[in-house]
């Protein structure tokens, strides 16, 4: 069983040892309790027998035992106990008592008790024997005194000795319980306040806790908690600011293809309203791409969309998004072409994602090119890397410029063609979730772009199956 409360966990670290040192201890006491308790019922049997053996005497040639009643009433602790006796002769003839007594194993030497427990009656008794030497009794000296009592007194001493240890070590346990528990709810309390308060937030309130309102030991939870909320708020900000972009960049085309639609309606001029309506479509086309552009940046960003491992030949990728820009390219007085690797290029992710990426890198391409240049498309492999470059002859951009395109919406100032900026920004994050990297390259000689991407070589299956589709 697994215990996630920090509190019971403490609890039983504390209170689990704890009471098992009582339980010793409980042990021990018993046993030191059953030993004082042997030790008073052993002295006043031998006061018992010392005092029989002292009134033993000879009289007119007889062995005279008087038992004085002192020597059995020192039992008489209201406990109900038995007393029993038996007096013999050194040769085993009985002279007082009770002839069935048990004797010890061992007769004891003479003035030393020997201390036995035995039965009798169906009872324990705790007995003792002592040998006394009775002066003119001749050769029936020494005599054998026994003294055995039952065990009611010993044993009620005994509960009594024994209870009150328990009781001591239990309050003992139960007043370090208590106290734990407090000690455990003063010291959990600022956890539980933090708690409280990041339950009280609402979703959008990032402002830091004070880490110092919590003990040193927790503090790392609140930094940490702290530094998370800040990597949410700045993703919020990031959030804010793209939306807000998003709409502005819409709102121009929409704009502006509400005045185009007015104008055609106004004008009576037929050509002008020809040429409207063909102004009004192209900037129809170019609102659609923007607003696609949108939907696949939303797409690649991480967690908008169940990340897929797909084996993918990035040569077949390039291939199948070079067939359909071909045409393009004829239209445009653009050579296109694919250097494809010996080996496979092969790498996991995405397949739909990465043919955008290409498809990306080609238009731009295509774009910036001015009539009568080259688009050269090629695909390796650099050890474990998979690269997939594309270079143009078209009028490149400037080394200063190179980080800043990869930004959502920007846009190189004296760009004169159609765009939304978004486009090296999709490649950057479907790189980045595929594990890999894009970067702009110095073009050979001196001219024209050449783009990089650098992405995690995946080694070929068995049965060689890649994700064209
Ligand atoms: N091959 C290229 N040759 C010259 N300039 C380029 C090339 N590729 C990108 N650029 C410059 O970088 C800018 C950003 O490119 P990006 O692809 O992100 O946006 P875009 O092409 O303007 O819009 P879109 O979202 O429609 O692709 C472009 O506006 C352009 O100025
Ligand atoms: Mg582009």
């Amino acid at each position: 069983m697994k215990i996630d409360s920090l509190r019971i966990q403490l609890l039983c670290w504390l209170l689990l040892p704890l009471a098992g040192i009582a339980a010793l201890n409980i042990w021990l006491t018993y046993h030191s309790a059953d030993h004082v308790a042997d030790t008073i019922t052993d002295r006043t049997l031998i006061a018992s027998a010392r005092s029989i053996a002292e009134q033993t005497a000879v009289t007119q040639g007889v062995i005279d035992v008087q038992v004085p009643p002192a020597a059995l009433e020192m039992f008489n602790t209201g406990d109900a106990d038995h007393v029993y006796y038996r007096v013999e002769s050194h040769h085993g003839r009985l002279l007082a008592g009770y002839p069935d007594l048990p004797l010890p194993p061992q007769l004891p030497p003479t003035m030393r008790p020997a201390y036995y427990t035995g039965e009798y009656r169906d009872l324990p008794l705790h007995l003792v024997a002592i040998s006394q030497p009775v002066v003119g009794a001749g050769a029936a000296s020494p005599i054998t005194v026994v003294v055995g009592v039952t065990l009611n007194s010993h044993d009620v001493m005994l509960r009594d000795l024994w209870t009150g240890a328990v009781g001591q070590q239990l309050a003992l346990l139960l007043g370090a319980a208590l106290l734990a528990m407090i000690g455990l709810n003063r010291g959990l309390a600022p956890l539980l306040r933090l708690r409280k308060a990041v339950l009280r937030r609402r979703s959008d309130e990032l402002v830091a806790f004070d880490p110092q309102a919590v003990q040193r030991e927790l503090r790392p939870l609140t930094e940490a908690l702290n530094q998370y909320m800040k990597r949410v708020e700045q993703q919020m900000a990031a959030q804010r600011r793209f939306v807000g972009n998003a709409a502005h960049q819409l709102k121009t085309p929409l704009t502006l293809l509400s005045t185009q639609a007015t104008y055609a309606l106004r004008t009576a001029d037929a050509a002008e309203r020809q040429e409207t309506l063909q102004a009004l479509q192209a900037n129809t086309r170019q609102t659609s791409r923007l607003a696609n552009q949108l939907l696949i940046l939303a797409r690649a960003e991480p967690g908008s969309r169940r990340p897929r491992h797909e084996l993918i030949d990035l040569a077949a990728a390039a291939r199948q998004v070079l067939e359909q820009q071909a045409d393009r390219a004829v239209q445009l007085g653009l050579d296109l072409s694919l250097t494809e690797p010996d080996e496979p290029a092969l790498v996991t992710g995405d397949g739909m994602m990465i043919r955008e990426m290409v498809v990306n890198l080609v238009d731009n391409a295509l774009r910036y090119t001015p009539a009568g240049g080259a688009v050269a498309v090629s695909v390796g492999r650099r050890d474990q890397i998979c690269v997939l470059r594309v270079a143009d002859s078209g009028p490149g951009i400037p080394p200063a410029e190179r980080e800043r395109v990869f930004e959502r919406f920007y846009r190189v100032a004296d760009n004169a063609g159609e765009g939304s900026g978004l486009g090296l920004a999709i490649v950057r994050e479907i790189c980045l979730a595929a594990g890999g990297a894009v970067r702009l390259l110095d073009p050979p000689e001196g001219r024209g772009t050449l783009v990089e991407v650098t992405l995690p070589a995946t080694a070929a299956a068995a049965d060689g199956r890649t994700g064209r589709g």
